[in-house]
């Protein structure tokens, strides 16, 4: 049977749909008030540029030259025995990563579902087992749209929602840095002042781990997302423009996330900047938002819609999350799609079960990937493609075989960030975590 191939407009949204998730509305605008506004910006934008972009050409190139599942692509692209071997290897890796990442995912999720039907009014605030509920409820909708296969599901869900998340989010935005002044002394131009203004004395060391580790999570990396999405990309389009699209717009989202939540908590909150310094990631989306958005005019309709479009950028996530072991599972143990999906279900929901109960799990399994396994994938994508698959079979691919004149200098580049900047820059962070651990 023909492998499913995404339409050009299709591989955009659905990987930037992998890529716009949590990471960019609730952890993107805490970290850009806590590291000096724009100068944390700029910081990103230069990993995002010299690291990130050129591991998701390496990732992607692994997919599409493969066309097949994470587990496998390394091993097909590779000759030598122990290559091969390795290649398994760090393909099994590649289906755990996102198959934990789904478990503990879900959860947020979750409350995701439980904070819109909150701000809709329909439900009070529950306890364990009502997290229990939501976090099944999120999990079914990701199932059923996997369910649907790559086009009909995927694609067809991307194809929407991307762009009324984008709608969305940007209308939030925009009321959000028009809010009259309340009397506490700030204004939403402020929250804008705060955010653009670039303060390089807050830029440490330290901000540079977070943006780099804030880019890996935000752009998938290292998951094994990019490499099944870029298994079902179109081998004519051109892998160097998607992969840049999609950069810059999970950028971009990021950005106008930022001016969603910074402006309002300035417009509505007495002390804005002790409000943002003191409330990390979720906190800020789940404890100060649900205040902010009630303070406002229309505030109620705002509030609902805001987490509606949580729900949706979580959900066009945890679909990237749930495909990786169901592509592994169809292909490799031939398992019928529906089979794979509800097996995948049920490990995610009983790890996620334990992380409803005990948050400490969730923080550990958030830790365990995003720190170690992801960074680990990256190294592992770049290291094959700079070093085993090596500069024609790139160069071969960026031009999609032959089809697109591409300039070998700029395949040299893109190859040369690949061999050695992106591994040695994320080798540098893994090894400072591992130091800062002893
Ligand atoms: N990029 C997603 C976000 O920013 O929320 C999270 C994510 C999706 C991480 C898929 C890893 C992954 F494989």
């Amino acid at each position: 049977m023909e492998r499913d191939k995404f339409s050009r407009f299709g591989a955009l949204v659905v990987i930037a749909g992998s890529a716009v998730g949590l990471g960019n509305i609730w952890r993107f605008p805490y970290m850009v008030a806590t590291n000096g506004g724009a100068a944390f910006i700029l910081l990103y934008i230069f990993f995002v540029l010299i690291i990130c972009l050129p591991v998701m050409v390496a990732e992607l190139s692994i997919g599409r030259r493969s066309r097949c599942n994470a587990y496998r692509a390394l091993d097909k692209l590779s000759s030598a025995p122990a290559a091969k071997a390795a290649g398994r290897g760090f393909g099994l890796m590649y289906v755990l990563i996102p198959t934990l990442i789904l478990s503990y995912y879900c959860v947020i999720g979750g409350s995701t579902v439980d904070y819109f039907l909150r701000a809709c009014g329909i439900t009070a605030h529950g306890g364990n087992g009502m997290q229990l509920l939501w976090t099944l409820i999120f999990l079914l909708l990701t199932a059923a749209v996997v369910a649907g296969g790559v086009k009909g599901g995927i694609e067809k869900f991307s194809k929407i929602m991307m762009p009324l998340l984008f709608i969305i989010v940007l209308l939030i935005a925009l009321r959000s840095a028009t809010l009259p002044a309340t009397g506490s002394g700030w204004t939403a131009r402020d929250g804008l002042d705060f955010m653009f203004r670039p303060d390089f004395s807050k830029l440490g060391f330290k901000s540079c781990l977070a943006a780099l580790g804030q880019a890996f999570f935000s752009l998938s990396i290292g998951s094994g997302v990019l490499m099944t999405y870029g298994s079902y990309v179109n081998p004519k389009d051109k892998l160097f423009k998607t992969a840049g699209e999609i950069a810059f717009f999970d950028l971009l989202f990021a950005i106008i996330a930022g001016c969603a939540v910074i402006p309002a908590v300035f417009a509505l909150e007495a002390d804005p900047v002790n409000v943002l310094a003191n409330n990390t990631d979720s906190r800020l989306v789940f404890n100060i938002l649900p205040e902010v958005f009630p303070a406002m005019p229309l505030g109620k309709l705002i509030g609902a819609v805001f987490f509606f479009s949580l729900i949706l950028a979580a959900l066009t996530s945890s679909i990237s999350q749930m495909e990786v072991p169901v592509s592994y599972l169809t292909e490799e143990k031939k398992l019928s799609r529906p089979l794979a999906v509800a097996l995948v279900f049920v490990v995610a929901i009983a790890i996620g079960s334990a992380c409803t109960l005990r948050g400490q799990v969730l923080n550990a399994l958030d830790a365990l990937c995003a720190n170690w396994l992801m960074p680990l994938g990256g190294i592992a994508a770049t290291v094959f493609v700079g070093w085993i698959m090596g500069f024609d079979e790139l160069h071969d691919e960026l031009s999609s075989r032959g089809l697109h004149k591409t300039g070998k200098l700029s395949s040299r580049i893109i190859h040369l960030l690949i061999r050695y900047i992106a591994p040695i820059g994320v080798l540098s962070v893994f090894l400072t975590q591992f130091f800062n651990l002893l």
